[in-house]
């Protein structure tokens, strides 16, 4: 059951696609305090847990620490930081009372869940509408949950293909290297992405015809090989006379402007720029448009990037600045003063002052942006998953944002962002999952390997054992770091082996996934969710991998193996590329060896999975199919069959296939 409550006049956002009547007075599970904010408190007893949030730092089970809904630009994701790339305000208190609650805000909402005081949550919001959901357990309130907020994006079938990225792709010659580099080594490869360099002087919608003579040839030329190219594209419009984008976005007044009526200029990657006023309908469908460009060179597939927005200065605050600046020519700065001086220009980026200067010309009136902040991405996602459907309706396109708004998930998927090559973050990949699914999240991935700083090939491999089960599985890394396509390392049969894997699965990899895109389900479920015993309550670091399957990822350096914990007997399977053994493990505690080499993933008792024959790409795969199976008596499957590119409309591309024990 959800009841709706209102505090304010709060903007609507899009987040949910039902209309449901407010409440009178509060949820009746908080005590509320209005002041310049809205604080929604509760107690917390010994044994609950709060999941939920999304994307953001720490655990699967949320208790114990800060976190804000505040989109934000900052690539050193540590367990200190509070706020990342998307807010996601969804939480479920699980325990003697269990209930979901979500803050429709689109300003800076608060979490302290047990970090003030170890027994009490507290939320604070600005004007908001708050959704009190309740139901028989946590599985039936996260559906219902789902319900609300509509239908997670479905991508095309070769987006779960492997992808490899690199910021620092220049040219042509670039790409293709990296073409042949994974064609000579034998190893898959769906996706290649263009990052930043492909465009003229980081103009959206422009490129470099210098570097790139002919995309359009280039895309078909690998699309014949089954291989997409898939640009980037940012937020922000080079303000420069004479590039078009830039002058009709002024003529028609579609950007963001300040108090002043003028654009509101900020830098970004091309010096300065104006941000598209996405959230105003008239430009929202404008900006869509000028996607065509890359749309009619063939291209099926984009990534929309620095759109929390990222601002790296604002023209006013950086005039100011180096005013200041020169203002201490010539004099001793004592330590004071330096740090003073040092922080005017570190202080320029995502200056929280910045947000509050410039506006949105919205059909709900004209709104200053620190009140829509967390919907810049999730619009500027919106306006081209629009026109998508507009210049091809038969058509699925690959499409996923950095930043994102509970309502996105409609219309993409995201990447968690600048992530680094640490070992940690392999496990904070895996504690995103489940939370990013509860908010609808379902197509989204990490940057494996690790953006920043140097990956190994052990971190890569291991990270990519973890990979092979997350819907977008994209290698990434940041301009000057160690060169980390698979291909540039020794043990290329261990590469083949893992990344084969990708391929061997991929058959209950999408049949999981558009089951749960249609339904309303999950496809990472924490232990918690499925079984009631104590110890699954606690586990952190395994996941249920759609209905049949469980995975626990190797995420230590230099480990033999890792201690995996069976809520019930469970089969192990070890995969290296198409081939397998399997074993009966009993229920409780094993420690299992993997070798790098090696993919290991568990098969719950009563239940099949689909998988195929590995091949160099999702096109290229002969549709054969195999069934691991734990049964006793014949089972029931849902196989998703379907074309791989028409949108899905509905549940006839799943067919029940009934598979006897073997
Ligand atoms: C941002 C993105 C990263 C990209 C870089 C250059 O940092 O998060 O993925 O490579 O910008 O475009």
């Amino acid at each position: 059951m959800i009841k709706k409550y209102v505090y304010g006049s709060p903007v609507k956002t899009g987040a949910t696609v039902m209309e449901i009547a407010a409440e009178g007075g509060d949820p009746a599970v908080f005590a509320v305090e209005r002041g310049e904010r809205y604080s929604f408190s509760c107690a917390l007893g010994e044994k609950d847990r709060v999941y939920g949030l999304g994307e953001q730092v720490r655990g699967i089970n949320k208790r114990g620490w800060k976190y804000e809904g505040w989109n934000t630009d900052d690539p050193i994701i540590t367990e200190g930081r509070t706020a990342l790339y998307a807010s996601h305000n969804f939480i479920v208190v699980c325990g003697a009372r269990t209930f979901g609650v979500f803050f429709d805000c689109a300003g800076r909402v608060q979490f302290d869940i047990g970090y003030t005081r170890r027994d009490a949550l507290s939320v604070t919001t600005e004007d908001a509408d708050v959704y009190l959901i309740e139901g028989e357990d946590i599985n039936a309130i996260i559906h219902e949950f789902r319900t609300l907020i509509g239908r997670s994006y479905i991508p095309p079938r070769w987006a779960f293909g492997y992808g490899q990225s690199r910021w620092g792709y220049q040219s042509e010659e670039d790409i293709m290297e990296v073409v042949e580099g994974y064609a000579n080594s034998d190893l898959p490869l769906d996706m290649i992405y263009l990052d930043i360099d492909y465009m003229e002087r980081f103009k959206d919608f422009t490129v470099d015809r210098t570097r790139f003579p002919d995309l359009k040839g280039l895309a078909a030329r690998l699309k014949a090989r089954g291989i997409r190219l898939v640009p980037i594209i940012d937020a922000a419009v080079k303000a420069e006379p004479g590039y078009s984008v830039f002058e009709e976005g002024v003529a028609r007044g579609y950007f963001c402007k300040d108090a002043a009526g003028d654009p509101f200029i900020v830098g970004v990657w091309p010096g300065d720029s104006a941000l598209p006023d996405v959230l105003n309908e008239d430009a929202r469908r404008w900006f869509g448009e000028q996607y065509r460009v890359l749309l009619d060179c063939g291209i099926e597939g984009f990534w929309n990037d620095m759109n929390e927005p990222t601002i790296f200065y604002s023209r006013r605050r950086l005039e100011h600045t180096i005013d200041n600046a020169s203002s201490w020519q010539g004099k001793s700065l004592a330590l004071g003063d330096y740090n003073r001086l040092i922080a005017s220009f570190t202080g320029l980026q995502n200056n929280p002052l910045d947000y509050k200067e410039f506006y949105h010309e919205t059909e709900q009136g004209r709104i200053v942006h620190e009140r829509v902040h967390n919907l810049y991405g999730y619009y500027m996602t919106r306006s081209a998953a629009e026109y998508f459907e507009e210049y091809a309706p038969e058509k699925r396109f690959l499409l996923f944002s950095r930043s994102s708004y509970i309502g996105m998930h409609r219309y993409g998927g995201v990447w968690t962002g600048d992530n680094a090559s640490w070992w940690s973050h392999i496990l904070l990949n895996l504690k995103m999952l489940p939370s990013l699914n509860m908010c609808g999240f379902l197509y989204c991935g990490a940057d494996l390997g690790g953006f920043g700083g140097d990956t190994t090939e052990e971190l890569l491999l291991r990270w990519l054992a973890l990979g092979v089960f997350t819907p977008l599985m994209r290698n990434h890394a940041t301009n000057g770091s160690r060169l980390q396509e698979c291909y540039r390392f020794t043990d290329m049969q261990a590469f083949r082996n893992v990344l084969g894997v990708r391929y061997t699965i991929l058959p209950y990899l999408y049949s999981e996934f558009v089951r749960c895109a249609l339904r309303g389900e999950m496809l990472f479920r924490p232990l918690a969710f499925v079984y009631d015993d104590e110890r699954s309550a606690h586990v952190e670091d395994q996941l249920l991998f759609g209905d049949s399957v469980m995975i626990a990822p190797v995420y230590e350096e230099n480990a033999m193996g890792r201690y995996v914990y069976l809520p019930e007997e469970m089969k192990l399977i070890r995969m290296k590329g198409g081939s397998y053994t399997e074993e009966i493990l009993s229920c409780g505690d094993h420690f299992i060896e993997v070798p790098v080499d090696e993919v290991v993933f568990f098969l719950r008792p009563g239940k099949v999975m689909p998988i195929a024959a590995p091949a160099d790409c999702v096109e290229r795969m002969d549709g054969a199919l195999r069934w691991l199976q734990f049964i006793q008596q014949p089972t029931a499957y849902e196989l998703c069959e379907d074309d791989g590119i028409s949108p899905i409309r509905g549940e006839e591309c799943l067919r029940r296939v009934v598979v006897e024990p073997q």
